[in-house]
């Protein structure tokens, strides 16, 4: 037994400085020292040992355990340190490597002219409604008085989610108009600013996806002359002291009288060039007295109430308050193009 023993011995303590990892390791222990191990299997044969010769060779068993379970133990110790050490060495971090720079964005210029915007029409009492763009050709037509038959809900302009051309994605915000109408206390002033869909080809002046910004007043004796003097107004603070517009008689189903009101070129200061295309003007709104019809078809009295709105075209607005010459560069998103801002 003492010739087995010592045989364990030196093989165990060979091996277990030997293992290379801490799995190892265990196995080691377990080949060892486990219940089923090989100390174990040594001791088993104690019953054949005289009593006398008992005391001495457990004492041995013993002083081997003890010399294997420390041994395990500063392999245990040398391996974690190792596998510290590596770990340290894995994610260290060299404090002297200039840092990535973090790249901080901005507005998109689109939203710093709808911002602005909204912030004029909010100083002078304005409330700013959000709405869907999938829309009912309730909203965006009927009670808008485009009937059924109108060019304007022709299939190759609008696009339908349906057979039955009642669902739609907006052509204009103008069903926002209908939508406060239906659900605010008069006296109403709004402004409704979001996207816009139609069939169009993309050019330098066309998406098929624009925005627009509705604006609505509905109150008693409102004329004419407010809706012109608050456009030349918004203009005056959007564009500067002395920017020029005009009004242009136009034809919305919705309105009556309708006009359009272009802003003069900022190229070309209206001589014509190539942005408003030879024109010296750039249009930048349809607006117009809320037709009497309208108003009665959302439940208000048109002999009590007058009302005026508008639709402009924010890229258009955009484009002239940050002289962008091609609409194409405001959804592209170039940030060659966007840093500029
Ligand atoms: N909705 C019209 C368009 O998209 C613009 C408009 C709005 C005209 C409000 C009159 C009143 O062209």
């Amino acid at each position: 037994m003492k010739a087995l023993m010592q045989e364990l011995k030196e093989s165990a303590l060979k091996a277990i400085p030997d293992a290379d990892s801490l799995e190892n390791l265990e196995a080691l222990r377990i080949k060892y020292l486990g219940k089923k191990g090989e100390l174990t299997a040594i001791l088993k044969q104690m019953g054949k040992l005289s009593a006398e010769e008992r005391p001495a060779m457990g004492q041995l068993a013993n002083q081997l355990r003890a010399e294997l379970e420390s041994s395990i133990e500063e392999s245990k110790k040398r391996l974690e340190a190792a596998a510290l050490e590596a770990k340290l060495k894995l994610e260290a971090v060299d404090v002297t490597i200039p840092g990535d720079e973090l790249k901080l964005g901005h507005k998109h210029p689109m939203y710093m002219a709808l911002d602005e915007i909204k912030d004029i029409f909010v100083g002078m009492g304005f409330t700013v409604l959000d709405g869907p763009e999938v829309e009912l050709a309730t909203y965006n037509f009927d009670k808008l008085n485009a009937e059924e038959g109108h060019p304007s809900r022709d299939w190759s302009d609008t696009f339908y989610f349906d057979e039955d051309s009642r669902v739609m994605l907006r052509s204009q915000t103008s069903p926002m108009q209908v939508r406060a109408m239906e659900t605010m206390k008069l006296p109403i002033r709004i402004v409704a600013p979001g996207r816009v869909y139609r069939k169009d080809e993309v050019d330098a002046t066309h998406s098929p996806m624009f925005h627009q910004v509705e604006g609505m007043v509905i109150d008693k004796g409102v004329t004419m002359a407010d809706l012109k003097g608050t456009l030349n107004l918004v203009m005056e603070q959007l564009f500067g002291k002395g920017t020029v517009t005009r009004f242009r008689p136009h034809h919305f189903p919705f309105t009556e009288p309708s006009c359009e009101m272009d802003v003069q070129c900022h190229k070309c200061g209206g001589k014509g060039c190539p942005t408003c295309k030879g024109e010296g003007w750039i249009e930048v709104l349809g607006a117009g007295m809320i037709h009497p019809k309208v108003l009665e078809m959302s439940g208000i009295d048109s002999e009590e109430y007058t009302g005026w709105a508008f639709g402009m075209g924010l890229e258009r607005l955009a484009m002239r308050r940050f002289k962008i010459s091609d609409l194409r560069l405001i959804f592209e998103n170039d940030v060659r193009f966007l840093e500029q801002f």
